[in-house]
């Protein structure tokens, strides 16, 4: 295991007792620990994720973004703000944790249709119906505890725009085997369950994350696990790659007037 010791999993202390401790102290910022604590080494992992782009082309199928204004909520170090940044008209970057705000920040300094924003879910720095596409990945719409993040999200779209979520499927892979072990008292079904009585569609896919070298390969498990989990996870891995299993939930906003659960989010603007 060359992957750096560490105490307790990043989504253990976003869906736990322990994060909402925290959040409440914090103003509502959820901890990340792989990404706040080892900025670097995320940056290999979201290198390593999705190399043939399965969860880009869902995306895209969900809500093509060419042309459309999209805010990206929990974007980190910005690392997908470019990509999104090559056919829309204006992307959105909103993130919370100053550092990781100010290397987004630096990292799209000559994207002009680019602006990054130090913020979170729950009170976006946009006006109402102002774009097309919120996306967030792996970020703060974990399931229950989300729902003020979603009530944002539906503010600052337009009629027939789109919130997408993507998140990691616990459920599946041996990478949700090893979630399921860290965070025993984590119920994925319940959290995609949330997503779908609030009228969300859930798709799952198979995404490869593949590195370069198994030094990253180990480092990367050694930030999303704690040390037993990552060190049995590197002993079952035997190459420089191994299947993630994800779900992007996505719900279009009605061109109609929202009912307050927003359960009747069902016409799509494709
Ligand atoms: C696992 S990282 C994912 C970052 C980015 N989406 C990516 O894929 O590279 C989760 C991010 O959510 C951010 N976050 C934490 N609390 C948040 C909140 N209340 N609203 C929006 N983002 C939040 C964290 O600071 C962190 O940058």
């Amino acid at each position: 295991m060359t992957g750096p010791g560490r105490r307790l999993p990043a989504l253990f202390q976003a869906v736990t007792g322990l994060a909402g401790r925290r959040e409440r102290r914090g103003g509502g910022v959820l901890p990340s620990p792989n990404i706040w604590n080892w900025p670097d080494l995320y940056e290999v992992e979201n290198r390593a994720q999705d190399p043939d782009g399965v969860l880009w082309d869902a995306l895209r199928a969900a809500r093509d973004w060419s042309g459309a204004d999209v805010v990206d909520v929990g974007c980190g170090a910005g690392f997908h703000l470019p990509v999104f940044a090559r056919s829309a008209a204006r992307v959105v970057g909103v993130e919370p944790h100053p550092p990781l705000a100010a290397a987004a920040r630096q990292r799209v300094r000559d994207l002009p249709a680019v602006t990054v924003h130090e913020a979170g879910a729950q009170r976006l720095p946009l006006p109402d119906a102002a774009v097309d596409l919120v996306h967030a990945r792996t970020a703060y719409f974990f399931g229950p505890g989300c729902e003020p993040g979603l009530v944002e999200a539906d503010r600052v779209l337009r009629p027939g725009g789109t919130l997408a979520v993507v998140d990691l499927d616990a459920t599946r892979h041996s990478y949700g085997r090893w979630m399921r072990a860290d965070l025993p008292r984590y119920d994925p079904l319940a959290a995609e369950r949330f997503f779908v009585e609030r009228g969300f569609s859930c798709q799952r896919f198979d995404v490869d994350w593949r590195f370069d070298d198994r030094r990253s390969l180990e480092s990367v498990l050694g930030i999303e696990f704690s040390p037993e989990i990552a060190a049995r996870a590197a002993a079952e891995v035997p190459g420089l790659s191994f299947r993630v299993g994800y779900r992007v939930h996505v719900r279009h906003k009605p061109r109609g007037p929202v009912l307050p659960n927003g359960a009747t989010a069902r016409d799509d603007p494709r």
